[in-house]
């Protein structure tokens, strides 16, 4: 169960109100957090593996820095995409769900209901990204779909299964970086169309979904092309 409550200036969303989730928070903000690894450092972004009273756990810091304008107005009508992610993990891991990892405690610095600081603490997946396996086998890429399948049957979505994201662990496929955004048709689609195209695992369900999907995909790239004509657009 997340527990939500306030702690400095950080809303804080915390499983089972752990006070181990909570210490190790502390120690981050206070700066006493104990490292293994800085598993990426990049502008918005940075992850470090870091030991704990529990073993090993990921600790993730995203700050948005771009497209800031965009983002503030999704946050009036549009629910968070973290807040939304840590309950539904929640939800789907204490109804068996086996490829995600726990979220254990989410902060967010806010204003109004815009985070512009998120602080992720979850569990650390112990396999090999998807990207060092290559060629991916047959056997693997089935494996892949049928678990995103399944994790579409907890009514949530990856967003992004790429070669980064799909690990392989000794008990089977799991996706980290999920997106918490809403499972719809739509987004199951575009999910399935990702490994495609990242993976090239073929997608072999047309649903409603589908075809809305591909319609908003080349509606998109027909108004990017036409930006570009105009030189309203570089790339
Ligand atoms: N739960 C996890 N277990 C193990 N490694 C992780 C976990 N979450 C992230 N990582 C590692 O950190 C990297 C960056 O994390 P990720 O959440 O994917 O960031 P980004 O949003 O920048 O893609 C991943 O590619 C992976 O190597
Ligand atoms: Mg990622």
């Amino acid at each position: 169960m997340i527990f939500k409550k306030k702690i400095g200036a950080f809303t804080v969303f915390v499983k089972d109100n752990n006070s181990i989730y909570e210490k190790a928070l502390n120690d981050f903000l206070s700066g006493r957090m104990n490292i293994l690894k800085l598993l990426r450092s990049e502008d918005e972004t940075k992850v470090w593996l870091i030991d704990t009273e529990k073993g090993p756990m990921v600790l993730k810091l995203f700050v948005p820095k771009h497209q800031k304008f965009e983002r503030i107005l999704k946050s009036l009508i549009k629910k968070d995409y973290y807040q939304s992610l840590i309950y539904k993990t929640d939800n789907a891991i204490s109804h068996g769900a086996t490829m995600i990892n726990d979220i254990y405690l989410l902060a967010q610095r806010k204003i109004c209901n815009y985070a512009y600081v998120h602080i992720i603490l979850m569990e650390y997946i112990d396999g090999t990204q998807i990207i060092n396996l290559e060629p991916i086998s047959d056997e693997l890429k089935s494996e892949i779909k049928v678990v995103l399948e399944q994790l579409h049957t907890y009514d949530m979505v990856s967003g992004a299964p790429h070669k980064e994201n799909t690990m392989v662990t000794k008990d089977g496929v799991k996706f980290i970086d999920l997106s918490g955004k809403r499972c719809t048709c739509v987004s199951r689609a575009k999910d399935r169309m990702e490994l495609e195209r990242y993976l090239g695992i073929k997608n072999l369900k047309k649903d409603w979904g589908y075809y809305v999907y591909i319609s908003i995909k080349n509606t998109r790239n027909s108004i990017r092309n036409i930006r570009k004509k105009l030189g309203l657009r570089r790339r």
